[in-house]
């Protein structure tokens, strides 16, 4: 008769190929259970997202079905806890936080009024200023940094880490990496916190100067949850000229204080149009937003960013304005705001000296 000790002997010969020791001596098989012939292993993985998943399973599934008595075997795949992967993988010095100088957290009262756009473009005008710069898309609700950066790969998992993916100079991780098609998202509060913990704690950041977060929009658990979790954040708020975008960032403002979260200043976005050649700015959604905003909070604005087709077709085709026309109009905006952020000492170069 078939026992857990021949099927464990079994999973012996299957070799984690990055961590180069079998699922056995890696803590991986949680559990065997047999009835009668029929063989259920429980496989726990250093992460749910682990490329070699569908690998494992289907060794797993080999190796057990050419023991005698064997009569099927099914494989049910689990995660490792945060101590099971302590204790496997003692803390990788790049791992997590932990060597970031800066958190810079985009966000807005509302959605749509181009916090993403700013967020790209923004880490991209920091990177260009010679800070090592990431970028953590946290809105859990649509994540669009993949399709803004032209990034569809799925990071890969090493060592009980996630590497972020690499583009334009920057590191970049995201939700939408960690979803399947344009599946909708309703993500519950606790796997919410849970995830964005992982997206800070368990991704290989390394040595930055800052990393901007890409915050969900509106005042809801998400942001308080990313707001929470990072140690002396300073956040960005983006906000359009109109009076009513304003009511709901005041609301933002007052929460970010509430809570003791730092603002750095406010961004304005869709501010004016010129049209064609013409040098007169048409302000489409009013004027002065920012300004009055940051009047009356006592917070600095950072600038005004125009209506610019070239941010639109940027943020479309994957190739964003500040990488492909950094000396356009906008683009000298956006160098700008990071160098007023900079002089403001919300960012610095430590980790570049
Ligand atoms: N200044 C601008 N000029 C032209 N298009 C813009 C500008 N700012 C944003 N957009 C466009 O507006 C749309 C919404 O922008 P974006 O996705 O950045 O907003 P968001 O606040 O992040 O939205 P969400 O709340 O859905 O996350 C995008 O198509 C973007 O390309
Ligand atoms: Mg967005």
């Amino acid at each position: 008769m078939i026992s857990a000790f021949d099927v464990k002997e079994a999973l012996k010969t299957i070799v984690d190929p990055e961590l180069k020791r079998n699922l056995v001596d890696l803590k991986m098989v949680r559990d065997i259970d047999i009835q009668d012939g029929h063989v259920k292993v429980t496989l726990a993985l250093t992460t749910l997202g682990c490329p070699m998943k569908k690998k494992f399973v289907e060794n797993v599934k080999e190796v057990v079905a050419k023991l005698p008595g064997v009569k099927s075997t099914e494989v049910e795949v689990t995660a490792m806890s945060r101590e099971e992967l302590d204790k496997l993988f003692p803390k990788h010095p790049l791992k997590g936080i932990e060597r970031v100088s800066h958190f810079v957290a985009v966000a807005s009262g509302k959605g749509g009024v181009g916090k993403t756009t700013v967020a790209v473009n923004l880490a991209l005008a920091l990177a260009r200023e010679n800070l090592n710069v990431g970028l953590l898309d946290a809105d859990v609700y649509g994540p669009s940094i993949p399709t803004m950066l032209g990034l569809m790969d799925r990071p890969r998992a090493e060592s009980g880490m996630l590497l972020p993916l690499e583009k334009f100079g920057m590191k970049i991780m995201s939700f939408g990496f960690f979803i399947e098609g344009k599946q909708a998202l309703i993500w519950r509060g606790p796997l919410v916190s849970k995830t964005l913990k992982q997206l800070l704690d368990d991704v290989m950041w390394g040595d930055l100067d800052c990393l901007v977060v890409d915050l969900p929009p509106g005042t809801g658990d998400p942001s308080i949850t990313v707001a929470q979790s990072i140690p002396s954040v300073s956040v960005v708020m983006v906000t359009t000229p109109q009076e009513v975008a304003l009511a709901d960032v005041r609301k933002a403002v007052c929460m970010f204080r509430d809570m003791n979260i730092r603002i750095a200043g406010i961004v304005e976005n869709m501010s004016y149009f010129i049209h064609g050649d013409s040098e007169e700015r048409i302000e489409i959604f009013g004027s002065g937003g920012g300004a009055t905003l940051s009047r009356e909070s006592g917070i600095p604005l950072l600038g005004s960013i125009p209506i610019d087709l070239g941010l639109r077709k940027g943020g479309d085709s994957g190739i964003p304005l500040m990488y492909d026309a950094p000396n356009s109009d906008t683009g000298e905006v956006f160098k700008g705001i990071a160098r007023k952020m900079i002089s403001l000492s919300a960012i610095s170069r430590k980790a570049v000296a």
